[in-house]
């Protein structure tokens, strides 16, 4: 890499990084523990869980897939589009009582606790964190060529103007990437401060299959790292490309928990446009400005 793109990547990084700090009244002397963690060199880190939370997380998420499974119509004939991460009747609120939903938090926590790296990678200490507790649950059998919305290649570019962390365990699952496993490519490999140019891309490729089909993911295709099956990792989602991926397997229900750890500053604070106008539009300007800027590549 040229000197002149590593200076732009150095200024860039510190710029967005004070911006952050700020604006999230994070700690800079927090961050800069991070530097040389494996989520600062490479964009996840797998993360530590101790032997009881995770037989009570299986516990949980047991009784969770036994509800989607019986929530559904495995053969196709349910009145609802399920092949939509998320949709109703698959949420978390649909599929545990309010009970289990706290035990997950509790758990959620605890890992927090034993996994500080993450906290200091975000520059901020976990009670100014906030969690989102959701479920990524596919009953559609699909191929490649199939892919929709967020099971292609992309960043979450709206959660964060400079870093934010998603928290992935995979309970019913295929690891397979030929089985559509989750994917995701390290920040060494395609850093925070590239963007896939989109010069030759068209718009409609981009609509329809986000970058999926873009030169520069598919060179980075080897590098490419796979979640495995109950194995709790933390992605930076905001600056690793990954894909949701999807399931090939007829009458198998995929069920992968995820936590969304954000800063004080997240697009749901700004959800209601007639608030906050303001900060609104600056949260906004801000991640507009972070991609424009990221160095395109071919
Ligand atoms: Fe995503």
């Amino acid at each position: 890499m040229s000197f002149f793109i590593q200076s732009y990547n150095y200024i860039f990084d510190k710029i967005f990084r004070l911006f952050y700090v700020v604006w999230n009244r994070a700690s800079l002397k927090k961050i800069n523990k991070s530097v040389g963690s494996n989520l600062e060199i490479f964009g996840f880190a797998r993360l530590r869980i101790s032997q009881e939370d995770q037989i009570a997380l299986d516990l949980q998420l047991e009784k969770i897939y036994q509800n989607a499974i019986s929530a559904i119509d495995i053969s196709g004939k349910s009145a609802y589009d399920l092949s939509c991460v998320g949709n109703i009747p698959l949420s978390l609120e649909s599929l545990a009582t309010k009970t289990q939903i706290e035990g997950l938090t509790k758990i959620t926590m605890g890992i927090l606790q034993s996994n500080p790296e993450v906290g200091q990678y975000l520059g901020l200490d976990v009670s100014q964190l906030s969690f989102e507790l959701t479920l990524l649950c596919n009953i559609k059998t699909q191929n490649g060529a199939s892919k929709i919305g967020s099971q292609n290649f992309h960043r979450d570019v709206y959660h964060s103007f400079y870093r934010g962390i998603k928290i992935f365990y995979a309970y019913s699952y295929r690891e397979d990437i030929n089985d559509g496993a989750f994917s995701f490519i390290p920040l060494t490999t395609i850093s925070a401060n590239d963007r896939p140019s989109n010069k030759h891309y068209s718009r409609k490729a981009m609509e329809q299959r986000r970058f999926d089909l873009h030169p520069f993911i598919i060179k980075s295709l080897p590098s490419a790292e796979i979640l495995k099956e109950k194995q709790l990792m933390a992605i930076d989602t905001y600056n690793c490309f990954h894909s949701g991926g999807y399931i090939t397997s007829p009458s198998f229900c995929r069920l992968i928990f995820q936590v969304v750890v954000s800063p004080p500053q997240t697009p749901n604070r700004y959800s209601d446009i007639t608030r906050n106008h303001f900060g609104r539009m600056f949260y906004f300007n801000m991640i507009r400005l972070r991609n424009i800027l990221r160095w395109p590549r071919k």
